[in-house]
């Protein structure tokens, strides 16, 4: 543990000095004389004295893992060591963030304050800063007046996607964590538990409270799993549990990893006594087959993928890969290609192939050409995609296809002029077990990619 704490450590130190010297030129360059980056507040609800989950500035914690650190303010000028502005109060009501502590504090120059307004004494002097964060009263009641400025802002996102050593290594941990989440919810799962107990054991694996992890989890049994966002957890467990889509992650230092995985129950487990158990084991080899497929094409996706290439082009291939094995498995008897003209295709995948993964599971700058925040919007004829951008070294970035059997696509479908080659008799059967989505977390390096999800899974002994 100790050999890895120094390793991150000196990882880290060259990501600061990557970090400085790319705030540097871009401020001067924009022509200021410095940044103010403010953490965030605490937000209670309306009419209520409770708190919202804090969540810090995504450009605070690009420098230092400050995740549970609202008032703290960064102030970065060229040529000089970063400046912490640190809140610790002396409060009673809520435990205060302690003394700076840990491996980044050296790197900065540390005030305490036991006021969020003492930063003003700290900008006296100091002419030309733009302020990046959600509170523009604080930074009008300090006389600042350039309030997250697009340009540095898109300049910043830009840069961002392409990742440090050190920001990898976060990744590759918060995949280390979400894997062990996974294993225990996918055993969990085939224990026969409900999607509230599924989640309990991702989060007690994790060691992760909800308000930590990146994103909601979505935990989805059986027709669930055909809400691409589903968002609730059921105590109570349905008679079946056939399917179980999972797509969860974990944090690590600020940084997110965004994992799904899906499973059929196997055909023993289904309780064969059942009248409704042996209607849907004479479907559920067909589901387990198509997971098994879909599985194969995402790493066979991944296996091609190099820096240079178009994310939209992979998207592309993805749809077509994915018609392949909705023709072969005959949910539609088309081909790939007519199936994309057609339009029948989104009805069983909606939703774009991946996307930027880093301080945010969506991560800025996905839909940018370039550093001025020129945009590169997501095509007509896909209109979810999240990431436009040409695939470099560094970056970090999802994949994660999905089939999926969607009331309401599929009413659209049955409705249209497409509808006589979809196999409905096969489709309606399948309907019951919600959706397929697999997705890994992908770095991307001079020679192909790392799968920071697969290694991590790996490392557990799962394949
Ligand atoms: N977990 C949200 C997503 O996969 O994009
Ligand atoms: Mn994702
Ligand atoms: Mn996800």
């Amino acid at each position: 543990m100790l050999s890895s704490m120094q390793s991150i450590e000196s990882l880290y130190c060259d990501h600061i000095y990557q970090l400085q010297s790319r705030y540097d030129r871009l401020l001067d360059e924009q022509g200021y004389d410095g940044l103010l980056i403010h953490a965030g507040s605490t937000q209670s609800y309306y009419l209520d004295d409770n708190h919202r989950p804090f969540k810090t500035n995504p450009h605070l914690l690009a420098w230092a893992p400050l995740t549970h650190h609202p008032e703290c303010c960064l102030l970065i000028r060229p040529g000089y060591a970063p400046r912490l502005f640190y809140y610790n109060p002396t409060d009673f009501w809520y435990k205060p963030a302690g003394a700076p502590d840990g491996f980044w504090t050296k790197y900065f120059d540390i005030e305490i304050m036991d006021k969020p307004d003492q930063v003003s004494r700290g900008l006296e002097g100091n002419k030309n800063i733009a302020f990046f964060g959600e509170r523009a009263d604080l930074a009008e009641k300090w006389g600042l007046t350039d309030i997250n400025p697009k340009p540095l802002l898109s300049a910043l996102h830009w840069y961002r996607a392409c990742k440090t050593d050190y920001e990898v290594e976060c990744l590759r941990r918060a995949n280390d964590i979400a894997a062990k989440g996974h294993l225990l919810a996918e055993r969990t799962f085939r224990n026969g538990a409900s999607e509230f107990e599924i989640q309990m054991a991702y989060l007690s694996a994790t060691r992760q409270r909800e308000s930590e992890l990146p994103y909601g989890n979505i935990v989805a049994l059986n027709e669930n799993a055909s809400v691409l966002h589903y968002q609730y957890y059921q105590c109570l467990k349905p008679d079946l549990c056939h399917s179980f889509l999972i797509d969860a992650g974990a944090a690590y230092n600020g940084y997110a990893s965004d994992v799904t995985r899906t499973y059929c129950q196997d055909i023993e487990m289904l309780g064969k006594d059942d009248s409704g158990a042996r209607n849907l084991d004479l479907h559920e080899s067909v589901f387990s087959a198509l997971i098994d497929a879909l599985d194969s094409a995402q790493q066979r996706l991944i296996g091609s993928i190099k820096p240079g290439q178009s994310f939209i082009k992979l998207h592309q291939q993805m749809c077509l890969d994915i018609g392949a094995i909705l023709q072969q498995h005959k949910l539609v008897n088309a081909s790939a290609e007519a199936q994309l003209h057609q339009g029948i295709l989104r009805a069983f995948f909606p939703h774009g192939l991946g996307h930027l993964l880093g301080l945010q599971v969506h991560d800025v700058g996905g839909l940018q050409a370039d550093a001025n925040g020129t945009p590169a919007l997501a095509p007509d004829d896909y209109p979810f995609l999240r990431l436009t951008r040409t695939l470099e070294t560094g970056m970090v970035f999802t994949i994660e296809p999905g089939i999926y059997l969607i009331d309401s696509l599929l009413a659209e479908l049955k409705a249209g002029s497409a509808a006589s080659a979809v196999n409905w008799s096969m489709v309606d059967s399948l309907r019951p077990f919600g959706g397929i989505r697999i997705e890994d977390n992908i770095h991307l390096t001079a020679s192909g990619c790392e799968n920071l999800t697969r290694n991590s899974l790996a490392a557990l002994g799962k394949v």
